[in-house]
């Protein structure tokens, strides 16, 4: 698969290694922004407060399916009008969209891959979007769990903060795992 990252730091170079590995060819993009060229998908891994510049300095969106793993924390809020990031990533794209890979720290991917279980990825959005953000959380060593539609992204954006606070009340940076009752 094609495979274009907007952000190429911690998140966006962390999954396109691990997508590479897998066998897709990724395209990384940073703050000079480019051409989405011919991506299958696109993720979006810049500031959460950045995506508006982000999005403005990139052609070729339209349409595009968007797996977007920004967070919002400290108070920072999406751009106006809009109850969070990935909302306004759909009103530029009109594709399919996704809240995605924004629930888990870039600094364990790889240690993923040697799991004794896939830890989940949380992922809220559009039905349309299911099928690549399965196919890409398992890519990555990841099993995709899904929160909700696209109005629970702005929930899933603000779990940064509850993330952190678990992180520095002892566990340091952890992988999660929801299980069903059959998988326990
Ligand atoms: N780090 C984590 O563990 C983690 C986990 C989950 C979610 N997240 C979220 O993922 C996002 C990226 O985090 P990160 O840790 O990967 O950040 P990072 O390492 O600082 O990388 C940020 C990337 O965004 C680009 N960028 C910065 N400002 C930009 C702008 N105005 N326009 C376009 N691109 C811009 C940078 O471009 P250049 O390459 O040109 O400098 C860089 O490639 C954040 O929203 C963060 O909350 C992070």
């Amino acid at each position: 698969m094609n495979i274009t990252v907007i952000g190429r730091g911690n998140i966006g170079g962390g999954l396109a290694d691990l997508w590479e590995h897998a066998g897709h060819h990724v395209t990384r993009l940073g703050r000079d922004g480019g051409d989405i060229g011919a991506a299958e998908a696109v993720l979006l891994a810049v500031p959460g407060t950045a995506v508006e510049a982000a999005l403005s300095s990139v052609t070729g969106l339209e349409g595009e399916a968007v797996l977007d793993a920004t967070n919002l924390y400290g108070g920072s809020q999406p751009p106006a009008g809009f109850a969070s990031n990935a909302e306004y990533v759909k009103s530029v794209t009109g594709g399919p969209t996704a809240k995605a890979f924004s629930t888990n720290f870039a600094a364990l991917f790889g240690q993923i891959a040697g799991a004794r279980v896939r830890p989940s990825n949380l992922w809220a959005g559009d039905d349309q979007a299911e099928g690549l953000v399965t196919r890409l959380s398992l890519d990555a060593g990841y099993e995709a769990v899904r929160l909700g539609d696209l109005s629970m992204a702005a929930t899933q954006e603000n779990l940064a903060g509850v993330l952190f606070s678990i992180a520095q009340s002892g566990l340091g940076q952890f992988a999660y795992r929801m299980a069903t009752p059959e998988d326990l």
